[in-house]
């Protein structure tokens, strides 16, 4: 049956990686990583959490699409009144997948094959001929903020315990995105934000940290200040501090601000475990106007340059993504990396990480 979460969940406590041990250590017991030939070094299960398998605007009233989630198809379906929902893609009828030639009709999804259709909690509702079975279509939990369509992927039907927090402008979607699939595990493409070295040795980005890293639960927050490492002329004018917040392994956001173009920007990077080491990655972006309040949504004159911005922004993203790829397309997963001074957020952000991997059985390569 399809869930949609509702609004109370636990608290979590907060814990700044400053106060913590740092040593990395392998996910215990049941959720060792599974051993590969040298070359591949060790694969890490799927993660547990939110994963996003749509931008909204990919999903029309009416419009049915397939997509992968941790080795399996998902349908994804929207409903004529505007419900998003996802369901496991075979028929219980007669084993047809929804995703080649299912269909919306009002509230209903509509087999292809022989034409059941099923309520929007999965309940064969009618046929074409008779009465309709007791059968019922297996459900994902469904979310939908800020223009994106997340999953849960829990163990063994659990309800989420936590939500993808939404930003703080209400009425910010993503206007420009761009994706591509990865050859390793999403907990190494989100690792590379903690990775600081890396920054200005492959991306040529100077970073300082404003925040350290803190945790709280499944979200992981911390501020650092970005800009081109040289020249230094440039820095005053594009250098700017730059908040991240992670939820869970599946969701990066990242805001920043420019006050003197009266411009808060966002940057998203969505992790989706598709296949063994293999990651569908989308990146988005949004500009939204700092100076108007919130849900007031930009002037006229003012929409086109936050589309241009957020291109520019979504072409610098990726610029940058390209230069990562090469290494995480051919790298592989170091399970007791030899860390070094400057490191500590990478052990610290593997300790956080070890919870997404609490019981989930199948493996991600
Ligand atoms: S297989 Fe879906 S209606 Fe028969
Ligand atoms: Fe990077």
């Amino acid at each position: 049956m399809t869930r949609r979460i509702g609004a109370t969940l636990a608290p979590h406590r907060v814990i700044c990686f400053r106060s913590m041990t740092l040593m990395p250590e392998d996910p215990p017991g049941s959720r060792r990583p599974r051993q590969t030939g040298d070359d591949q070094g060790t694969d890490l299960p799927y993660p547990e959490g939110w994963f996003c398998l749509a931008l909204s605007r990919e999903l029309a009233p009416g419009r049915v699409l397939t997509r992968r989630l941790a080795g399996e198809d998902v349908v994804v379906y929207r409903t004529r009144d505007g419900q998003a929902y996802a369901v496991r893609p075979y028929c219980p009828h007669l084993g047809a997948h929804l995703g080649a030639g299912g269909t919306v009709e009002g509230r209903n999804l509509v087999c292809p094959f022989h034409r059941f259709a099923f309520a929007g909690d999965g309940r064969c509702v009618a046929t074409p001929a008779g009465p309709p079975p007791r059968a019922r279509l297996a459900h994902h939990t469904v979310l939908e903020r800020d223009g994106f369509v997340f999953v849960w992927r829990g163990p063994d039907g659990t309800p989420p315990g936590w939500e993808v927090p939404g930003t703080a402008q209400a009425l910010v979607v993503p206007t420009a995105s761009w994706r591509t699939e990865v050859r390793t595990h999403a907990q190494e493409i989100i690792e590379n934000t903690l990775d600081y070295r890396h920054l200005p040795v492959l991306h040529h980005v100077a970073v300082r940290e404003v925040d350290p890293p803190t945790v709280e639960g499944p979200f992981l927050r911390m501020r650092l200040r970005l800009g081109p490492d040289r020249p230094a002329v440039l820095k005053r004018w594009i250098e700017a501090d730059h908040s991240f917040l992670m939820a869970g392994l599946g969701c990066l956001r990242v805001e920043f601000a420019l006050p003197s173009l009266g411009l808060v920007s966002y940057l998203w990077a969505m992790h989706t475990p598709v296949g063994p080491r293999r990651t569908q990655l989308l990146v988005a972006t949004a500009c939204v106007d700092g100076r108007e309040p919130a849900g007031a949504g930009p002037s006229l004159l003012r929409r086109p340059l936050h589309r241009a911005f957020a291109r520019a922004m979504l072409w610098i993203a990726v610029s940058k993504v390209r230069q990562d790829l090469t290494i995480w397309n051919a790298k592989r997963y170091e399970p007791r990396p030899r860390l070094a001074v400057g490191d500590e957020t990478i052990g610290y952000f593997r300790r956080w990480a070890r919870q997404f991997y609490g019981t989930a059985r199948s493996h991600g390569g």
